[in-house]
């Protein structure tokens, strides 16, 4: 079903009803940072967020955010290439700190001269933020916490995403709305503030804006887009699931940390638990060491996104997905899913206004 258009690709600035222009001056400074139609980013999902998805966000005026995830710098300027052929609107580039060849993708991004850089896994040292900010890039850093927030601001990140708990993939501790009123009040003057996690509906980024946020990402509500290259096993999961099966991962002891992800409860996860047990009782016979115990246990997910979205093994593959999937109906197109958060977006304000 094809929604009412809030915002048509030719509508002129001056044509605008009163809840189109109300919802963009709630996000003109982040359409502004991000040179986007709105400020709506599609956050980078390993394996998920290439070329096509990506340009096909920003194509529908959303901010795409490509994902480099375990990949080559020689792989990410291919695919960096092909995205800048693709849209000639502005797209990012996700990053993440921990990669051996970090400062190798740097210089890719610098190389290919994209817009702005999306840094996640860990604090990124100011050094690193610096180098690409002489080069014009904008970067975009994670604050999973107000004081985290403050040391970004004070090593040059020049917008941050707060993204709570009820995301998809690796996630921290702290939910969505707690961070969103714990940071906005308190930063929101100083840069732009993206929200991300359990971001389903207009409505919802609405009340993110009204907080001071200067726009939204989503992940999850992207993932079943006909654009998106995830194997149709891995979207029907999407289709079929409901936010109670977004789980996060379970450690069983907590001498051996497990890092938390959401994701679709499956056979993976359930043989984790079995799996964490065994090496546990290896352990404790004296038959591995900690350090052996913890890596084996670490290793355990690894090469397993890629199960699920490439090859479609949504048995014993990583179902990562946030606990909005449950808003996740059916497949559709990227220009669809954004007309359908303006058109909620709008009515929303509609009714601020009437009432
Ligand atoms: C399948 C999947 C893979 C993801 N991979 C990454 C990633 O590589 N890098 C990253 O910064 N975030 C990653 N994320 C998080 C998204 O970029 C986004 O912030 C998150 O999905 C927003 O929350 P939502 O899922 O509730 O919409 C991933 C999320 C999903 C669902």
């Amino acid at each position: 079903m094809k929604m009412p258009s809030c915002f048509s690709a030719h509508q002129h600035a001056s044509n605008l009803s009163p809840a189109q222009k109300k919802l963009q001056g709630l996000w003109q400074r982040g359409c502004d940072f991000l040179g986007s139609r709105y400020g709506i980013l599609g956050g980078a999902m390993t394996w998920v967020s290439e070329r096509n998805l990506v340009s096909a966000i920003s194509n529908a005026g959303g901010f795409g955010v490509l994902a480099c995830g375990a990949m080559s710098p020689d792989l990410l300027r291919q695919e960096i290439i092909a995205t800048q052929a693709l849209t000639s609107r502005p797209f990012g580039v996700n990053l993440i700190t921990m990669h051996p060849q970090f400062e190798d993708l740097m210089a890719v991004l610098i190389e290919t001269k994209v817009s702005h850089a999306v840094l996640g896994g860990g604090l990124p040292a100011a050094s690193f933020i610096s180098t690409l900010k002489k080069s014009g890039i904008k970067v975009i850093c994670f604050a999973p916490a107000l004081i985290i927030a403050k040391k970004l601001i004070k090593n040059g990140a020049d917008a941050l995403i707060l993204e709570g708990n009820e995301a998809g993939g690796h996630i921290g501790p702290v939910s969505t709305s707690v961070l969103a009123q714990e940071i906005l009040p308190v930063l929101a003057k100083e840069l732009p503030i993206f929200i991300a996690g359990g971001i389903g509906r207009g409505e919802m980024m609405i009340s993110y804006l009204e907080l001071g946020a200067s726009g939204c990402q989503l992940g999850t509500r992207f993932v079943c887009a006909f654009e998106s290259r995830a194997h149709p096993h891995f979207k029907q999961a999407f289709i079929r699931a409901s936010a109670r099966d977004a789980l996060v991962s379970v450690q069983i002891d907590s001498r051996f940390p497990v890092i938390p992800v959401r994701s679709l409860s499956n056979a993976a996860t359930f043989s984790f638990l079995t799996t964490q047990q065994n090496i546990i009782d290896k352990f404790n016979k004296g038959l591995v060491d900690l350090k052996t115990a913890q890596l084996e246990i670490e290793h355990y997910w690894a090469g397993t996104l890629r199960r699920a979205v490439v090859d479609g093994d949504t048995e014993n593959g990583s179902l990562m997905a946030g606990q909005s999937v449950g808003m996740v109906t059916q497949e559709q197109s990227t220009e669809t899913i954004i007309q359908e958060l303006l058109t909620q977006a709008c009515q929303a304000l509609e009714t601020r206004t009437l009432t």
